[in-house]
């Protein structure tokens, strides 16, 4: 297995010269290759494009996208906005919190599988209540049928790809 410190490095040598403008691009990059970004990884960005670790935290931490440390195999997303709230969002948390034993702050579950974030409007408002698993976006999730498809769909697909959750 590939080293962290190794895929900085490769997703680096992919911006020479960089500047700060590569800065929300390059921890995309990290974020979607090693699942977050720990320490070492915005000081290592931060050596890479001469910026202080405390620039990379301030822009990190104003993107809802980025995160410091380990999510579950599946990130779910659900949308707290008003427009998702009014169509049964908070039944859906609770469904879910009850069915996978995690609240929304984003800690895996034990078994690594799943972790949970409520999240403002992420705009597709006429479509909730919505939720979202790696980013990918489920519609009018306002059961509890709809919800076990979509989990049962995760856990299919983890035994599919096999291997052991990280
Ligand atoms: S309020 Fe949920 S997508 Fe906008």
């Amino acid at each position: 297995m590939e080293h962290q410190c190794d895929i900085i490095e490769e997703i680096l040598r992919k911006y020479p010269n960089a500047t700060r403008d590569a800065l929300v691009p390059i921890l995309q990059d990290v974020q979607n290759a090693c699942g977050c970004l720990s320490r070492e990884a915005v000081i290592r960005i931060g050596a890479y494009l001469r910026l202080p670790a405390s620039s990379i935290y301030g822009v990190a931490t104003f993107y809802n996208q980025f995160r410091f440390r380990p999510t579950g195999k599946y990130h779910i997303l659900v949308c707290r906005g008003t427009s998702c709230h009014v169509k049964g969002a908070s039944s859906l948390l609770l469904l879910l919190r009850g069915k996978l034993g995690i609240r929304e702050d984003g800690v895996p579950a034990e078994d690594g599988l799943f972790s949970l974030e409520a999240v403002p409007c992420i705009g597709a408002c006429g479509l909730g209540p919505v939720m979202s698993v790696n980013g990918k976006l489920y519609a009018g999730i306002d059961s509890e049928k709809k919800l076990d498809a979509v989990l049962e769909e995760c856990r299919k697909l983890k035994d599919l790809e096999g291997g052991t959750v990280q």
